[in-house]
């Protein structure tokens, strides 16, 4: 029965997302069945493509097609033109199946390049699928193609995709969930129905121009006017009486909700008036339920929590506002609203507001995070290395840089602002990491990102006087199989502040996490046995956290602080996971349509 409900509600939603993407015309939709219908050959496909140890996963081929393109579009009385994939904002949303391959070409319609990351997904030995620009490949220039081809595998919830270049990602960007192998069901109570909700960040100027006056300059980009659910910032703001994303739910019954923090800048906490959250699955994995009233969700972090509809019949809103953990910086304080309608509600009931936590409530934001485990399951055990090969200490925090000649910055003493990693502020190259990598072209990158700082100093206490990184292409050699340990370090350096640190191609354990220094006798308190997994993790303002990943992954992996302010000023580095000696832990050549670097 629960079952059945599941299936008919994916095949709903999946016929509704053919119409989404493809728009009404039946021609395309007619593909789609033709698509749905060759189950066996799809089938066969798979097993012959499939990767290693994971074959035993067969899915189906899914095909989608993004076309990026202009959309003029209309928030708080201000019009733009933004970049779009087929002119929707949030882009459509991508069902797959665990297990599925999945195909999407993607062609430019736009005058500037773009480049897509299907943010979270493991992309087991497909890293030329991955996405980030000048890091996997080059971008896709205005009037080419490139098809992305990879298969799901071991990881089962929502994620999402976004463009990875530039500012770009502020308006294209979407939701991918990952339903569960086909028969499968959640290790969680079977909800009625399923909602995503991408939250994200509006300016009424041109983003465009946004990163190119701050870029420049070398100072701070212009902060954002909005906030938004599902693309719409809800009547809170000027102007929006009528731009809200509206949920109806059927009272008694339960809805998982999909969130996604698609912002550029701020972490947030999300809340639903008088309504209770349960927490089942965060960035993909599924976790030790919890409930709560709030949630916290940094950039990059995604996270699945049923709600029950079992209020009295009315309207209430669902919020969410920042955490603003740099102390003395501005950042945009609003709050965006959509509104939770119970079915018989009165037009003109009056929606209620959430309590939300304070703008700079710190203790929420590590409470929640410190609240979270992994589910051992028998399809996803929990298998924390134990043991530590290689043993990494990246500080990760704001610096300066030199001005770039006949430029004028407004940085610190004429400098320009920077981030780095291990005093490294990450420079982009003009080739792709992973092309120089796998074809041995020599002058791209180095490999001598240091292990660790040169000195252990009081990184969270006074800053020192030298604000100064470094800047190169450095990266990290890996060899395959080995455990890595890695610990985050934020530095006071111009300010502490919670960095959400995500991983490309991994999950990784939380094993620890702190305020202050981390001191290696921290690591008598790590939790092995079931700390959370995640992709993309917010280390604390101020504090540390202790990361541990298997490197069964070759390729290049980016590594970097998802606020964009903090990525443009280069708190970046990339991992290089070396091949393994089977064939199946070898990189797979790269597709004949690998954008070429120009
Ligand atoms: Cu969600 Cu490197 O990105």
């Amino acid at each position: 029965m629960a079952f059945n409900a599941v299936e008919e509600g994916r095949t709903r939603v999946a016929r509704e997302d053919a119409m989404q993407i493809y728009g009404q015309n039946p021609l395309p939709l007619f593909n789609l069945s033709l698509t749905l219908s060759t189950v066996a050959l799809s089938i066969l496909l798979v097993l012959a493509f499939s990767v290693g140890s994971h074959a035993e996963h067969a899915g189906i081929t899914r095909n989608f097609e993004f076309n990026v393109t202009y959309l003029n579009i209309s928030r708080l009385c201000h019009s733009k033109q933004v970049v779009s994939i087929n002119g929707q904002l949030p882009g459509p949303t991508i069902h797959v199946n665990e297990g599925d391959r999945v195909i999407i070409k993607v062609t430019n319609f736009v005058d500037s390049n773009v480049s897509i990351h299907w943010h979270g997904v493991r992309q087991f030995r497909s890293g030329w699928a991955d996405g980030p620009a000048y890091v996997t490949q080059c971008p896709i220039q205005s009037g080419d193609s490139y098809t992305y081809n990879f298969t799901v595998l071991s990881q089962s919830g929502t994620l999402w995709w976004h463009a990875h270049i530039t500012w770009t990602r502020a308006t294209v960007h979407g939701a991918l969930i990952i339903h569960p192998k086909r028969g499968v069901t959640y290790p969680f109570q079977q909800p009625d129905d399923e909602v995503p909700l991408v939250l994200g960040e509006w300016w009424n100027a041109k983003v465009e121009d946004v990163f190119t006056e701050f870029t420049a300059v070398g100072g701070l980009p212009n902060i954002s006017d909005a906030y938004t659910i599902n693309g719409q910032p809800g009547p809170l703001y000027k102007c929006s009486t009528k731009d809200a994303f509206v949920m109806d739910v059927t009272p008694g019954k339960t809805y998982l909700l999909r969130i996604i923090n698609a912002g550029l800048n701020n972490e947030l906490f999300f809340s639903v008036a008088n309504h209770t959250l349960l927490v089942v699955e965060t960035d993909a994995l599924y976790t030790k339920p919890f409930s709560t009233k709030t949630i916290f969700i940094t950039p990059g972090q995604t996270m699945s929590v049923l709600l029950q509809a079992n209020q009295s019949i009315g309207k209430y809103y669902i919020a969410a506002r920042p955490y603003a953990s740099a102390v003395n910086a501005s950042f945009d304080n609003t709050t965006t609203t959509a509104i939770l309608n119970y079915q018989g509600s009165s037009d003109s009931a009056q929606p209620i507001l959430p309590e939300l936590p304070e703008f700079n409530d710190t203790a929420f934001a590590d409470h929640f995070d410190s609240s979270l485990r992994s589910l051992p399951t028998t399809d996803y055990p929990v298998n924390v290395p134990q043991t530590v090969d290689r043993s990494l200490f990246f500080t990760v925090g704001l610096a300066v840089k030199p001005c770039p000649l006949n430029h004028t910055c407004v940085g610190p003493n004429g400098n320009s602002l920077a981030a780095a990693v291990n005093n490294v502020s990450f420079v982009l190259p003009h080739v792709a990491l992973l092309q120089a990598h796998y074809f041995n072209i020599q002058g791209v990158f180095t490999t001598d990102l240091p292990d660790q700082p040169a000195q252990l100093l009081d990184f969270t206490g006074k800053p020192p006087k030298n604000l100064e990184a470094a800047e190169g292409t450095k990266l990290t050699v890996i060899p395959y199989g080995v455990n890595v340990q890695l610990v985050l370090q934020d530095t006071s350096t111009l300010a502490t502040e919670n960095h959400p640190i995500h991983l490309h191609g991994y999950n990784f354990f939380v094993v620890g996490r702190g305020f202050g220094n981390f001191h290696p006798a921290n690591s008598s308190s790590f939790n092995l046995v079931d700390p959370p997994q995640r992709n993309t993790l917010g280390v604390p303002a101020g504090g540390w956290a202790a990361l541990r990943f298997k490197a069964d992954n070759p390729g290049v992996w980016f590594m970097h602080c998802h606020l964009e302010i903090h990525n443009t000023w280069g708190l970046e580095m990339a991992f290089i996971v070396q091949d393994g000696n089977r064939p199946d832990q070898k990189m797979l050549p790269p597709p004949n349509d690998l954008p070429r670097c120009v």
